[in-house]
């Protein structure tokens, strides 16, 4: 069994961040979601894998390398154009050869890993398993329909009418058939080769998709909310740890609080489930739930909770909480020194701000 992560694409959604950077390298609880992939794939005994590659390529290649870091073989497959995830299949026959394997959309993190559902079809007869979901919203999802000996009957994109609440995941397992699907099918009315079309070609032409009903959370983080979600859920799970070099002066720092190597929290009030990076400096705040700092952050005289602030940035002397944000890397939030007492922005083309 081999694994195949799709880590092209551009990432629209999740602008202006992903202008400088790759969707799947924004970290979740202070690690990128692409090595979190990797991760669960390793974990379910699969070392063989190939990441798809677009425009962000040089990128992911410098972070994650030829992956003996995370106790895998990478290798790299280039896709000159986001053509869809079927497409990103067929350009990656070479590498996959006859084996089976596990596509894994690499912005995606999942709850509790997939090594039952490796097993399961490398137990079984099945050309193709699919990882499902229960949704209130079955609309917003590409659709199943099982039928009565639950294998799929149907799959449908984005319906009206949904005929079942079971949306798609984006983990999908197949043998060598996918290829005869992936070469048989035509680009969508948006121009891409969709993995949908290939999976019913696959039902339609006699072959065994079975699904896997997923019990815990799962989240596609492509938008903002999505990214807050997810890295709340993945905080909830974390054991928490305090680096031996950490340095907490004169402050509360509650249980369920990681401080990795040499940050600092002075005067401060940390409450977790929460994660400050490394070299982080925390001074005269109040750091609150479901916060990621990553590394070489300063946050001093602010408040903030429920949000994740990447890389060198700086945080100083706000007076309101700051909530549900998304700040990118070597940003500086502040309070104007000079008069007149105004607002003054310097942001990215897509940014949003939402004022008092
Ligand atoms: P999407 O989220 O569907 O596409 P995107 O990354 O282009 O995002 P947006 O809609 O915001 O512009 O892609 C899901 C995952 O699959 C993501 O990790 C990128 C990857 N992908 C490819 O590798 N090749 C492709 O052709 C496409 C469409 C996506």
């Amino acid at each position: 069994m081999k694994g195949l992560i799709l880590s092209g694409g551009k990432g629209t959604r999740l602008y202006p961040l992903t202008y400088t950077r790759a969707k799947q390298l924004i970290p979740v609880a202070n690690k990128p979601v692409l090595i979190r992939v990797i991760e669960t794939i390793r974990e379910a005994g699969v070392t063989e894998i190939g990441i798809v590659i677009g425009q962000t390529g040089p990128e992911i290649r410098e972070t994650v390398g030829d992956g003996s870091r995370y106790g895998v073989h990478i290798e790299y497959i280039e896709q000159n154009s986001p053509d869809g995830l079927a497409h990103a299949v067929k350009i990656s026959r070479e590498f996959l050869g006859d084996d089976s394997f596990v596509m894994f959309l690499g912005d995606n993190v999942i709850q509790g890993g997939i090594s039952k559902l490796i097993a399961d079809f490398a137990a079984s007869d099945w050309n193709s398993q699919i990882v499902l979901k229960v949704v209130e919203n079955p609309s917003a999802f590409g659709v199943a329909k099982l039928r009565d000996d639950n294998s799929i009957e149907y799959l449908i994109e984005k319906p009206k009418n949904p005929p079942s609440n079971l949306a798609l995941v984006g983990i999908y397992m197949f043998d060598h058939h996918v290829f005869e699907a992936v070469d048989a099918i035509q680009p969508s009315q948006r121009g891409e080769l969709e993995i949908t079309d290939a999976i019913q070609w696959l039902v339609d032409h006699g072959y065994r998709v079975m699904p896997h009903v997923h019990q815990g959370w799962w989240i596609d983080t492509g938008k903002p909310i999505d990214m807050l979600e997810a890295n709340s859920c993945v905080l909830d799970e974390i054991t928490p740890s305090i680096a031996p070099d950490a340095i907490i002066e004169n402050s509360e720092v509650d249980r369920r609080v990681t401080i990795e190597a040499g940050a600092r929290i002075i005067n401060s009030i940390v409450r977790g489930p929460t994660i400050i990076g490394e070299g982080v400096l925390i001074e005269n705040s109040y750091v609150g739930p479901y916060t990621s700092i990553y590394h070489h952050v300063a946050v001093q005289q602010c408040e903030i909770e429920r949000s994740i602030v990447l890389e060198n940035s700086r945080l100083s002397d706000i007076d309101v909480r700051l909530h549900d944000s998304l700040i990118g890397r070597n940003t500086s939030v502040q309070r104007k020194q000079t008069k007149p007492r105004s607002i003054t922005l310097n942001l990215g083309d897509y940014s949003n701000v939402w004022m008092t």
